[in-house]
Order: C-alpha cells, then structure tokens, then sequence
C-alpha cells in the first residue's frame, strides 16, 4: 500500500498505523505478531531502569462506549532483562520504537543506549505517565526537566528520539517547542487524560491507585485538539495518539497534522485485525479526497480547500513542515 507509507525523523514505516505503548508490549513474541498482524511498527511497553512491580489491582475500569481508564503504575521488568525481548521482537522482523522512562535525565540517557544497542529504530520518551510519583508527565509538564532528559538522551544515542506528550497541561504546543528545541526528532500526543471512576455504592475509588489515565472514544477529540495546535507550532513529525478505532479516524489525525498514528484502546474490543481495518480505511479515505500520498494530507485541515485561495495556503503550510 504505496499510498500510506511514512516516515518519522528519517525512518520510513510500511504504514502509519503503529502498536501502542502498553498494549501487547509485554514480550518480543508479542510485538512480533503485532508487526505481523500489519502494525506499521511496534512500540515497546514502558521500561524503566529497574524492574517495578506496579500498583495493585484494580487497575482497570472500563467505560463502555468512552473507553477505559487505567492505572497500571508503569509495571515492567527493567531494562536488563527487556533488552532480550527487544532483540526477539527484531528477529521476528518488526520495526521497534522503544518506550522509556526514568526519574532523571541518566536514567533515561542509560535506557535509551540499551534500547539502541538491542535494535530499537526509534525511541518514545515517556514524559507524560498522568500519575506516577517522580516520573511521567511530573517530569514532562514542566518545559526545562523535558529538555534536559531530551538532550541526555539525545547525546547517548544515534537513533531518532520522539517525545511523548501529556495533555495533562495549559499549552502543549508550548512542550512540543520546547522538545523540539532541546533536539526530539519527533512528538507524539497524546498520552491519557488524568481521570477517575468513583464507586457510588462503596463510596470509594475503582482504582487502587485512585487516579488513572483515560484512553478511548471519548479522547479523540482532545488528541485532535492537541495535534493541531502543535502543528501550528513546530515542524518535526508528529505521531497521533487518542481514541482510533477506524480509517476515519486515522484520517482525521492526519488532516491536523500527524504523519503517523497509534492505536491500543480499540485493539481490546476489536483484536489484531484492527492494523489492516485501518490502514485499508485510511487508504481508501486519501483516495476518495484526491491525495497520492499520505504525506501530502498531513495537516490538511489546517487550510480549508476553500474558493479564495483553491489550497496554495495548504501547499504552503505542507512545504513549511517539510512535504
Ligand atoms: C501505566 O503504566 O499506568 C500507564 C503508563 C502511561 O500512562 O504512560
């Protein structure tokens, strides 16, 4: 599928349609057959520099229609050990984004080499977890400590860094900038918006952990929201995150700027065929608009094809981003 090719910060994927952090991220295996179930690349579970066990259960509540809310506590093996399921996952042929995290700029800088020594084509800075204590979007909300991991990691490794951001903020336009100057070669928005689910009859947080992080329809539209307003602001790459479940939606995303998307909330309802349900969609979606390429509807709801200028405006704000 020609049509639907793209590239992040010099790395060009079959398709734009990538796994998700935390869904099926567990083992190499399991990347593996994400990437072979038609995943355009794989994104790693959160690895940070020890193993960590998480919170309690329950760290799930489920929301029907809106999606689910979660507060997993970024469990994980450490990366000594995940270095192996990196490797597994690259022997069974899949492009590998690993996503880290740490609590300072060394931790981060240390698990990035490893990610890049073990294969991973990419990186994700997970810089906005919304309520892990120390880590996460506490790190990634305020625009210095996200450029000082950005820039740790940026002088470890070879390959490109993308910052994942949180939508947990006043300007998230104002973290992209700042991630973009500090060197990320790309952002992806957004990570879940803080929430919770209170259980009236036992007068009680669903949630051990009490906060979690919302994922799902009901985002969608404060992924979309967050796309374009860093669109408007910074040039490199954006990868769009927030309740895609559909070619439609993909298509939307990339009409506000993103040149890739993520997906994970609706592979639970809808399995492992959802990578090709939407990747057929968003192809039939560019055809039926008139684009030849993906790359040239990036950020095409930005410039309305309307009579005054008949889209030079639109070629304008593509060229700026690099089309
Ligand atoms: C979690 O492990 O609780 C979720 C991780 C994240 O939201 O980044």
């Amino acid at each position: 599928m020609e049509r639907i090719s793209t590239e992040i910060a010099r790395v060009s994927f079959r398709n734009p349609v990538f796994l998700a952090s935390g869904i099926w991220g567990e083992s190499g295996l399991s990347l593996a057959r994400a990437y072979k179930d038609g995943a355009g690349a794989v994104i790693t579970k959160s690895i940070g520099p020890v193993p960590r066990e998480g919170y309690p259960n329950p760290t799930v509540v489920e929301l029907g229609d809106w999606g689910l809310i979660n507060a997993m506590g970024l469990p994980n093996p450490g990366i000594e050990s995940y270095k192996e399921e990196i490797a597994i996952a690259r022997k069974g042929g899949a492009a590998v984004i690993g996503s880290l995290f740490g609590a300072n700029p060394e931790e981060f800088a240390a698990i990035a080499k490893a990610m890049e020594e073990s294969g991973a084509v990419s990186l994700e800075l997970n810089l906005s977890c919304p309520h892990a204590k120390g880590l996460g979007s506490e790190i990634g909300q305020d625009p210095k400590a996200l450029s000082e991991v950005i820039s740790a990691v940026k002088k470890s490794v070879r390959i490109p860094v993308w910052a994942k951001l949180t939508p947990n903020t006043h300007d998230v336009a104002a973290l992209a900038e700042a991630a973009a100057k500090a060197g990320a070669d790309a952002v992806a928005a957004i990570n879940t918006v803080r929430a919770m689910a209170i259980d009236s009859k036992a007068m009680r947080p669903i949630l051990a952990h009490g906060l979690g992080g919302m994922s799902g329809p009901a985002v969608k539209p404060i992924g979309l929201a967050c796309v374009w307003q860093i669109y408007e602001r910074v040039k490199i790459p954006i990868v769009g995150i927030g309740g895609i479940a559909t070619g439609e939606d993909a298509f939307e995303y990339i009409l506000a700027g993103a040149s890739a998307v993520e997906v994970g909330t609706a592979l639970a309802q809808k399995g492992a065929g959802l990578f090709r349900e939407v990747c057929n969609g968003l192809d039939a979606q560019l055809k039926e608009h008139g684009f030849s390429n993906l790359k040239e509807a990036v950020g095409a709801a930005q410039c309305p094809l309307c009579p005054p200028c008949k889209g030079s405006r639109r070629k304008g704000i593509a060229s700026a981003h690099g089309a």
